[in-house]
């Protein structure tokens, strides 16, 4: 969860490795550093906190001449934030400079080694074991050495390199975190993703894992990990580059929340042609399907949200009993999985650590995996045996709300598509697509629905402690509500199932407790209202999210927002939108940083 860069090429290195870590910032933001070579002569500047510390100290790059250097924005993980442990890390004879994300999971044996063979750490981080290395094993090949090093090294790492040996040369290697090279004009990048590249190039070369590059302005050469040079494609990214910017808005959290209509259709549009749902890129054969006994959902944060709210279609669609894990405890849970169970992977990043060493292991048990991502070329979407992608487009907030509301889509069109090669669904086949095809308009209206939600937030906004509540989709759509209010606002927020506050947690109702309760299916809205009924009892002030037509819920509750009525089975795409909204403007009573969030990054790589 950290991001690094590098150039070559005529131009001044230090600005355009700025502007690249302001664009990766969301990888992490607790402290940053550029390394950049003038002819031989390697001059490094690292700060604590954010790119524009680092901007300050070095106005804005002019003051840092030469064209070739690294660059990064840190996450901590090893060592705490401070301008020591920042990277680039030198060698000791000053020859190297090493910037990394990932994790160095042996780094205290090698650290170890290295200490007694006479080498002196000036940080606490697992990456200056790095740097070290390579000087050990360089003997005048800096390909050959980073290689001899990445054998010694167990973990996850994108590596960026500079010597001072080689003048306009930029060297990176890859395992487990993603890294990209930017292919320019006389000149060439390297970046942890895309939207550090964009702005100078739209061609770009992915590395896999195991793969190393040597890159100056004129030529990029790849490598496996035997020296072997390889020939790689090189792909364009078609990302408008308005897309990584704000566009206008306050915070690059509401350009994404109002950009869900959008980014719902545009997961949408490629799967329904002539009113059928499609996916060209599962072939998965009816009878595989058939074969099929357990469906097991598995990821992080939000995406395991999106996964609960995607559940209850996959069964009713189905009629495969849909369970859900998340990833940091899957990997170590021993999971029951053979050849006739399907997991489906949810990842917006693709390259968070647990979700992908939960799904290694579920590969390596015979599961079929269709992985869920945003990301191309990723490695979630690598790894897996389909990758669908959510074509939600760059999405920069940390906290995730397209990226969540697509995800959900995908799994509602999955629904539709294995409930019609099962033959399950013919009677409901054409309403189900409508349903789907209208959930761009109804996100639109769900969001013009709400004017009121700014005020209802300055009411809301000092609060102790918020509930969310709701049954089926409710309940699933109330945990992602609750998880955007503590990750934007800080405020405590618990959601729970409606029916099992009254067993313990009501408890803690108090005079004035605020209770968000989610009433968007009719078929159990009875049951909520007792619930609310019971809770206002005991003198909580409810908020309701409701259809306006709702009569019993209108009358009752306190405060109201609304969605437009849709099928419960798939409303978890409309009614996250007034939660999403609700946050949004509660963190900015709050004067909170809405886009990176205290102790938060993006997408995290590490366990
Ligand atoms: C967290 C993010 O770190 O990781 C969440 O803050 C996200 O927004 C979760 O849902 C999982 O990330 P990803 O990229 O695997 O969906």
């Amino acid at each position: 969860m950290c991001g690094i860069v590098g150039f070559t090429g005529a131009q001044a290195a230090a600005p355009i490795l700025l502007e690249g870590l302001k664009k990766l910032e969301y990888r992490g933001y607790d402290s940053a550093g550029i390394a950049v070579m003038d002819n031989s002569v390697i001059s490094v500047n690292k700060v604590t906190g954010r790119i524009a510390n680092l901007c300050e100290k070095t106005d804005d790059g002019k003051a840092v001449p030469g064209n070739t250097g690294i660059g990064h924005t840190r996450w901590a993980t090893h060592g705490a934030p401070t301008s020591e442990n920042a990277h680039p890390h030198l060698s000791n004879d000053g020859k190297f400079a090493v910037v990394h994300n990932g994790i160095i999971e042996n780094y205290m044996s090698l650290r170890e080694e290295l200490i007694k063979e006479g080498y002196h750490f000036d940080s606490e981080t697992d990456t200056e074991v790095i740097v070290h290395l390579i000087e050990k094993y360089y003997k005048g090949s800096v390909r050959d050495a980073l290689i001899k090093t990445t054998n010694r090294l167990r973990g996850s790492y994108a590596i960026g390199v500079i010597c001072n040996d080689n003048p306009g040369t930029i060297y990176a290697a890859r395992e487990a975190s993603p890294l990209i090279i930017g292919v320019g004009t006389d000149e060439n990048y390297f970046a942890s993703d895309v939207t550090a590249l964009v702005s100078h190039t739209r061609n770009v070369i992915y590395l896999e894992d195991g793969e190393f590059a040597k890159i100056t302005s004129e030529k990029i050469q790849v490598f496996d990990c035997l020296g072997k040079e390889i020939d790689k494609s090189v792909v364009r990214v078609m990302w408008d580059i308005r897309a990584a910017e704000k566009g206008g808005y306050e915070h690059f959290m509401m350009k994404e929340i109002k950009e869900q209509p959008a980014a719902v259709k545009a997961t949408i549009a490629p799967r329904i042609k002539d009113g059928k749902v499609i996916f060209d890129e599962l072939d998965i054969s009816t009878d595989k399907l058939k074969s099929i006994n357990k469906i097991l959902i598995t990821a992080c944060g939000s995406a395991y949200y999106a996964g609960c709210a995607g559940k209850y279609a996959l069964e009713k669609l189905c009629n495969i009993p849909v369970s859900l894990e998340l990833a940091s405890e899957l990997r170590y849970s021993e999971p029951i999985i053979d050849e006739h169970t399907l997991l489906i992977v949810i990842s917006q990043s693709g390259e968070t650590a647990d979700t992908i060493a939960a799904m290694k292991e579920c590969k390596e048990k015979g599961a079929t995996v269709i992985a869920i991502v945003n990301v191309v070329g990723s490695t979630v979407a690598k790894l897996a045996d389909y990758a669908v992608y959510t074509w939600a487009g760059p999405e920069i907030a940390v906290a995730t709300t397209k990226g969540y509301t697509t995800q959900v889509t995908v799994l509602y069109l999955l629904s539709i598509f294995f409930g019609d090669k099962l033959g399950l669904i013919k009677e409901n086949y054409e309403e189900y697509v409508k349903c789907v095809q209208s959930l761009p308009r109804f996100i639109q209206q769900a969001i013009d629905m709400n004017p009121a939600i700014p005020t209802l937030a300055e009411k809301y906004h000092e609060s102790k402690a918020l509930f969310f509540i709701g049954r089926n989709t409710d309940y699933a759509t109330s945990l992602e509500g609750a998880l955007k209010m503590k990750e934007i606002s800080y405020l405590h927020s618990e959601a729970y199932a409606a029916g099992e506050l009254k067993h313990g947690t009501i408890a803690l109702i108090e005079e004035h407790q605020p209770v968000i309760a989610l009433c968007c299916n009719s078929k159990i809205m009875e049951k909520t209202l007792s619930n609310i009924v019971e809770v206002k009892a005991r003198g909580a002030e409810v908020l309701a999210l409701t259809f306006r037509n709702n009569e019993k819920i209108v009358s009752v509750a306190d405060d109201l927002m609304f969605i437009p009525e849709i099928d419960p089975i798939f409303s978890g795409v409309i009614e996250i939108v007034p939660l999403q909204l609700l946050a949004y403007y509660v963190a900015k009573e709050n004067g909170c940083d809405i886009d990176k969030p205290k102790n938060l990054a993006k997408s995290v790589t590490v366990e």
